[in-house]
């Protein structure tokens, strides 16, 4: 049984569906059919928006949620580069909620963003409760002061001659995390989370070949789109790190069976505000 269907009487025999999808539709004799199911249907939905008819029906997607694309909406593109360069990380918030309603509607734009395979198996776990955020940040604290302590361990071991080496450089620089969160953490200071009002978890399951990616891909639609509504975020990837790592984080963040953090973004109402773009280093490009 096709998960698509054909209102032959709408179809107009332009065959776009057959281009873009050979798998689930052909001709035959001159009618165009589908033939959609789990073996070639990846639930992508390009062949009900690109029918010029709305002919196309597909029993397993909500077919209200095809709305006309409105050609009048969009950016120019110098406008859309500046957006892209005002983005900045935010670490200073004020201490003011943002509602369910806009929480909501972020988490409703990225189910639009695209996932490997058209898997959809991103899923975000909200965290407002200041106990468990601070919970979290403080065993975050703790691993960067078990591997720390490991790293000057090894520094001490290590001949002068390595100290310039990459190694040298990494045990350093996690041996200066420890020092620099171990002392904020004592001071008071969220040094993990900022004391931002709002943390998202982007996990999903540990054996989706593209789970990162499309954790990092919805992570960042957020972090665009956040930015529309006056939010300001940052990318916390000493939790991820944390949560890969040690255990207790993920007994403590009681994910679904399964499952693995991918991508971290805290989020808040902007305290600092940037008045100039930054510089960067020009991207290393080859040209083949
Ligand atoms: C993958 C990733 C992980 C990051 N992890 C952290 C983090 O744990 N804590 C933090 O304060 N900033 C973190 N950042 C923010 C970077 O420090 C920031 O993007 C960088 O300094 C450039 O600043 P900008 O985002 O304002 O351009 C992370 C950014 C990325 C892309």
């Amino acid at each position: 049984m096709s998960w698509v269907t054909i209102d032959q009487e709408k179809c107009n025999d332009c065959g776009l569906c057959v281009l873009r999808c050979a798998g689930c539709f052909s001709k035959e004799n001159e009618t165009i059919v589908a033939n959609a199911d789990i073996e070639c249907c990846n639930l992508c939905g390009h062949c009900i928006s690109l029918c010029p008819t709305g002919a196309i029906v597909h029993s397993k997607m909500d077919m209200e949620n095809f709305i006309h694309v409105d050609k009048a909406v969009g950016m120019d593109t110098d406008t859309f580069i500046q957006f892209i360069r005002k983005r900045r990380s935010h670490r200073h918030f004020k201490d003011k909620e943002i509602s369910r309603e806009l929480i909501e509607k972020l988490i409703d734009t990225c189910r639009y963003a695209p996932t490997g395979g058209n898997l959809q198996g991103v899923e975000i776990m909200v965290i407002e409760n200041r106990e468990k955020i601070n919970e979290l940040s403080s065993l975050t604290v703790d691993f960067f002061n078990i591997i720390g302590t490991s790293a000057e361990e090894q520094l001490a071991q290590l001949p002068s001659e390595e100290k310039t080496s990459k190694k040298g450089f990494l045990l350093q620089r996690t041996a200066r995390y420890k020092e620099r969160l171990t002392r904020a953490r004592e001071t008071g200071y969220d040094s993990i989370f900022h004391h931002a009002p709002v943390v998202m978890v982007f996990h999903s399951h540990l054996e989706t070949a593209s789970a990162k990616d499309d954790c990092v891909i919805a992570s960042t639609t957020i972090g665009l789109t956040a930015m529309t509504m006056g939010l300001g975020t940052t990318y916390i990837g000493l939790f991820d790190a944390a949560a890969k790592n040690h255990p207790p984080v993920n007994e403590a963040l009681n994910l679904p069976p399964g499952h693995g953090v991918f991508s971290v973004l805290i989020m808040g109402y902007p305290k600092l505000k940037y008045q100039r773009t930054v510089d960067r280093k020009p991207i290393k490009t080859t040209w083949v």
